[in-house]
């Protein structure tokens, strides 16, 4: 949630931090703002509106004058309204000190009136000024260096924050920190520059080396020197670890593609082959992740299995309650984790919890995190984005290896996250001989055909577009399946909303009678899965429940249906495989539906209103 792009050192900084801020556009962009340090001045532009609007606005402005010192912000809005005056960067009374934040200063009313009381003045409703002016007052009443300020300022606040802090008046450093929203520095050669970033992404071309701050600490970053980091609470000092990015340029780029979703909607064979990659090894019928392996009796002793997550992770961890129950025999719940932190959870250290996150940086999930590890359980994360948060505060876990994921609706996160969570059912399932070897050699089989299955399944496109356009300007849709399919209903209409702004429901078929079923007309088009086993017989008497209330119906079924081929108004088909199996298949046409019908409606894909890639604010 919000975007920091900052850069020290000796080329020109209004690109670097432009084009960072564009890469980093995924995490907000309602409002964004640059400061460019010309040697004496700050120069200060700020908009509502995205960084392209940032860049007609700039283009003949004094800010591109040449300047080393640069930091810009792409917010996402969460004290007051997205505008000019509430966009980052924020000034400090003086205008001294600038600062750039993500995150939320809960304790921000009451320092800000205290502040107002020492006549203090502020041009924005946004916390970010009020901590800025906070630091200034510090480092003017203990008359103390930028870092110390920023350290004692820290130290009462309550809240979450990454923020980067710079001072007029000693132009050769910048101060950042974290605490609950991620920070990463790249480091230059000989250290001569600094690229300070939300994630790596802004600074990739530039150096491979990343230091990414942990929570509760904060750096000092001066040219020429080595970044200094230590304790924001205890003073103490931290040894950086500098880390070799693996992330390159082609993989945040668009590749040819007009949006970010519909390259990662078709990147999904290849996701799928690298999530599998040195795992599923069927030509020796057997799955190889040693972080099962390594805590292989935890798993098989205990109590019950609770997933966590947000959004689309919740959806995987939906599946993953049937696979792992199927598969495995061993109880699982799922949980909202924002719900799941608040709501005083029985937890023992004989459950075990798994969190699924892509960002691996939501706040919700990383407090449930914490909290079910302050009490016992063992905790294993799911996560795309490796060193994340996340992936950092659970006890083991996989990563997806999805690749970078910059459009707002998940896609390859999705069936990434279900392929690691299918193998480790399975797994446990041999493991536990729920599985007999013939079901778990049978299933690794056709696992390894998945990637090829999605790949000629992609190639539907046309036929998607075309049922996209005849069901464009409705304005309720209801999205059906069963089992494993449930889960899939619920994530092909999420899809639908976030990126269409058309309404949608996704429902198990079955309960459709309980309630939904009094929508339906000539107007309301229900997207159906109903492949052949699971519980395709009971999905087929749903559809006529619809046809005979003149509802349109738009089935998923497995190639060479007849039955369902007659009834409903267009049906998509996918290749053959097991029913445990088929959401990493049925779920993809109803990412292009989404897809399709929001470019039809000129919607911004990428960027929905309203939404942001990672969630890291409550
Ligand atoms: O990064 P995470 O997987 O933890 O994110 C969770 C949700 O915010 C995310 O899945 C969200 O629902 C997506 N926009 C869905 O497309």
């Amino acid at each position: 949630m919000c975007g920091i792009s900052a850069y020290i050192g000796f080329r020109e900084a209004y690109p670097i931090v432009i084009n960072g801020l564009k890469r980093l556009e995924y995490r907000g962009y309602d409002s964004t703002g640059i400061m460019i340090f010309d040697g004496e001045e700050m120069q200060l532009s700020k908009t509502k509106g995205k960084v392209s609007d940032l860049e007609l606005i700039t283009d003949n402005d004094e800010v591109r004058k040449k300047g080393n010192i640069g930091m810009g912000h792409t917010r996402w809005a969460t004290h007051g309204v997205p505008n000019d005056v509430n966009s980052h960067p924020h000034f400090s009374q003086s205008g001294d000190l600038v600062i750039v934040h993500n995150g939320i200063i809960e304790n921000y009313d009451t320092i800000k009136k205290e502040l107002i009381n020492r006549g203090y003045i502020f041009k924005s409703d946004t916390d970010t000024e009020v901590l800025v002016s906070l630091i200034e007052e510090v480092k003017k009443r203990e008359n103390c260096k930028l870092g110390q300020a920023v350290q004692l300022a820290l130290n009462t606040v309550i809240g979450a924050y990454a923020i980067t802090v710079f001072d007029r008046t000693k132009p050769d450093e910048i101060v950042v920190a974290r605490l609950g929203s991620p920070i990463a520095i790249g480091v230059g050669e000989d250290n001569k520059e600094f690229f300070i970033a939300s994630d790596a992404s802004p600074f990739i071309e530039y150096t491979k080396n990343a230091i990414y701050l942990e929570d509760e600490e904060m750096a000092i970053i001066k040219i020429g020197k080595k970044v200094k980091v230590h304790k924001i609470h205890d003073d103490s000092k931290v040894d950086p670890i500098i880390q070799k990015l693996q992330m390159n340029l082609e993989q945040i780029e668009k590749g040819g593609y007009d949006h970010f979703m519909l390259k990662e909607i078709h990147e999904q064979p290849k996701a799928i082959t690298d999530t599998f990659r040195g795992r599923l090894l069927a030509d020796k019928n057997m799955i190889k992740m040693s972080s099962i392996d390594d805590n292989l009796d935890r798993f098989l002793n205990a109590n019950r299995i609770i997933i966590i997550a947000c959004g689309t992770s919740w959806h995987a961890g939906l599946v993953a309650e049937y696979l792992i129950e199927d598969m495995a025999r061993i109880p699982v719940e799922v949980e909202y984790a924002s719900e799941f932190r608040y709501r005083n959870p029985i937890i023992t250290d004989k459950d075990i919890v798994i969190a699924i996150s892509q960002s691996g940086e939501t706040a919700d999930t990383l407090a449930a995190i914490k909290l079910a590890k302050s009490k016992g359980a063992f905790v294993y994360g799911v996560c795309n984005v490796v060193g994340s948060s996340i992936a950092r505060e659970t006890h083991s876990g996989a990563y997806t290896h999805a690749g970078p994921e910059i459009g707002v609706a998940s896609t390859k996160a999705f069936t990434t996250q279900i392929t690691v969570l299918t193998l480790i059912a399975l797994k446990l399932g041999k493991a536990n001989n729920s599985l007999t070897d013939d079901a778990f050699n049978n299933y690794l089989h056709k696992m390894q055909l998945i990637p090829k299955q999605v790949q000629e399944l992609l190639k539907i496109d046309e036929h998607v577009k075309s049922i996209a356009a005849v069901y464009k300007d409705a304005t309720n849709c209801l999205y059906l399946g069963r089992g494993f399919n449930f889960p899939v209903a619920l994530e092909g209409a999420l899809k639908l909303k976030e990126i269409s702004y058309i309404h949608a429901e996704g429902y198990p078929a079955a309960e459709m009678k309980h309630g939904p079923i009094a929508l339906i007309d000539e107007n309301m088009p229900t997207f159906v899965i109903a492949t052949k086993k699971g519980h395709y017989e009971k999905v087929v008497s749903n559809i006529q429940e619809i046809k005979a209330r003149s509802g349109k119906i738009i089935a998923i079924v497995t190639k060479g249906d007849t039955q369902v081929r007659e009834i409903a108004d267009h049906v998509i088909e996918i290749p053959e495989t097991e029913e445990a199996l088929t959401p990493l298949l049925t779920t993809i046409p109803f990412q292009l539906l989404s897809y399709h019908i929001a470019v039809m409606l000129g919607k911004n894909v990428d960027q929905p209103r309203n939404l942001a890639k990672s969630v890291t604010v409550e």
